[in-house]
């Protein structure tokens, strides 16, 4: 379903250096295959698609008639990183870009940043509104979504009862430990489980996604099977497999021809948020022991011009993944103009989306004349079972990659830098000792 396409990379590889990265890459699709590698006890979002059992999906319907039946207009959704990224994206993906989809709650993100404006004008909203919250959060202590979600629950119970209130929150963390799960249980809140061996960045087909994407209308069981048909098509080894492909010819471009940046580009405003999970499940899982390919994103041709300039004519580091989508959902034709000031009369007749292919086309040739490498990856719509099937494709690309990389791609040390330096600050209780030395050092 995912196709890779690799001839915009041809004039700046010979055939025998990809066939040996090839080697490399299928040498780490066995140890992903095989479950020997770094950090294996987080390999079980590789069978999710067909793991989600119909108990799971009929708890998630429940929540969603239970909150219907309640004429629920809005469900805020806390969590942060893999804990709101892969729902955002694609509930972005599959909404009318200007118009609220009728008779399902708008569903809204809170908890992924600290500012003060978004959280009161959330609040703001949730006032206004019949609200319901999911919070999610796969250990538990994590702070940004813990201050959105301290707000939202007491709004919640100063609003509609502690009672109710324990109706209208549904928490998604572990199945045992951290502090949410300590509280879902003493207040009586519907739960969902984030499985141990499922990574935040990796869980968008746990319910951390599965939930908040049925809640606003779209069909979680297509997801899921476009996402195992994407699994089974990986499970093919050898140099056709299109995981295999991918992983092989970015760590060539970056390990050979320091192309330390990738930009994942895309000709369609709906993928803005893919390209946001997708920074966080590379920049988390490859950029580690001083190694990693920078993950960036553009959407075109609204970044032709802004960021056009510096792809064309800026520093040569980097190389484009360009995800297609092959067939627009809609058609809008350029009409005649008897006047024709703006000398548009010889697009009349056609498609806006045949416009945009041919700026695609054209992007590709001068990208490519200026220096800079492009792969592309293909779907044939944006629909539920594309976005599983992406979904599914991106992440074992992921493992093949890192494991080419030599990185293990299921931890995050770096993360908690900042949080240690910022509880030192706040004065966290266990945290007092850093924070005169940390003080000195923002003088
Ligand atoms: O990929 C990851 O594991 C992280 O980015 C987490 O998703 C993020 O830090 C949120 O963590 P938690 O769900 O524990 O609140």
């Amino acid at each position: 379903m995912v196709k890779v396409n690799l001839g915009g990379c041809k004039s700046f590889v010979s055939d025998a250096l990809y066939s040996d990265y090839i080697g490399k890459a299928l040498d780490a699709y066995d140890v992903l295959a095989g479950e020997q590698g770094a950090g294996n006890d987080f390999l079980g979002w590789k069978t999710l698609p067909c793991d989600v059992t119909e108990d799971i999906i009929c708890r998630c319907e429940s929540v969603r008639d239970l909150w219907a039946s309640k004429g629920v207009d809005l469900v805020v959704v806390i969590g942060i990183g893999g804990s709101y990224l892969g729902a955002r994206c694609a509930i972005e993906a599959l909404s009318h870009s200007f118009v609220r989809k009728q008779g399902v709650p708008q569903v809204v993100f809170a908890g992924n940043n600290l500012s003060e404006d978004y959280i009161a004008e959330m609040m703001d909203l949730a006032r206004q509104r019949n609200t319901a919250c999911v919070v999610i959060s796969k250990s538990g202590t994590t702070t940004e979504p813990a201050v959105a979600f301290r707000l939202v629950k007491s709004y919640i119970e100063e609003t509609y009862g502690k009672q109710e209130a324990s109706q209208r929150i549904v928490a998604i963390t572990d199945a045992v430990k951290g502090a949410l799960k300590t509280l879902a249980t003493q207040e009586g809140y519907t739960t969902f489980v984030v499985p141990d061996n499922v990574g935040g960045r990796f869980s968008v087909l746990t319910p951390v996604g599965l939930l908040p994407i049925m809640l606003a209308g779209f069909d979680v069981r297509a997801m899921l099977a476009g996402a195992d048909s994407e699994r089974e098509s990986l499970l093919v080894r050898g140099a056709d497999n299109a995981a295999v492909q991918y992983a092989a010819m970015r760590n060539l471009l970056y390990s050979e021809q320091g192309k330390g940046v990738e930009i994942l580009v895309s000709f369609n405003p709906k993928f803005q948020y893919l390209g946001e999970w997708w920074k966080q499940l590379y920049g988390e899982s490859e950029g580690k022991d001083r190694k990693g390919i920078f993950p960036a994103s553009v959407i075109c041709t609204t970044d032709l011009h802004s960021m056009g300039q510096f792809i064309q004519d800026g520093s040569r580091n980097m190389f484009e993944t360009v995800v297609t989508v092959e067939n627009a959902s809609r058609e809008v034709v350029i009409g005649s103009d008897p006047q024709n000031l703006d000398q548009l009369n010889y697009l009349a007749g056609q498609r806006v989306e045949h416009c945009n292919r041919m700026a695609q086309l054209g992007t590709k040739l001068a990208h490519i004349d200026g220096g800079v490498p492009q792969l592309e990856i293909s779907v044939d719509a944006i629909n539920e079972k594309t976005l599983g099937a992406l979904f599914y494709f991106f992440e074992f690309a992921c493992g093949v990659s890192a494991y080419l990389l030599g990185v293990n791609p299921f931890n995050q040390p770096g993360v908690e830098a900042y949080k240690k330096n910022m509880f030192a600050l706040l004065r966290k209780p266990g945290f007092e000792a850093q924070s005169r030395e940390i003080l000195e050092r923002i003088k």
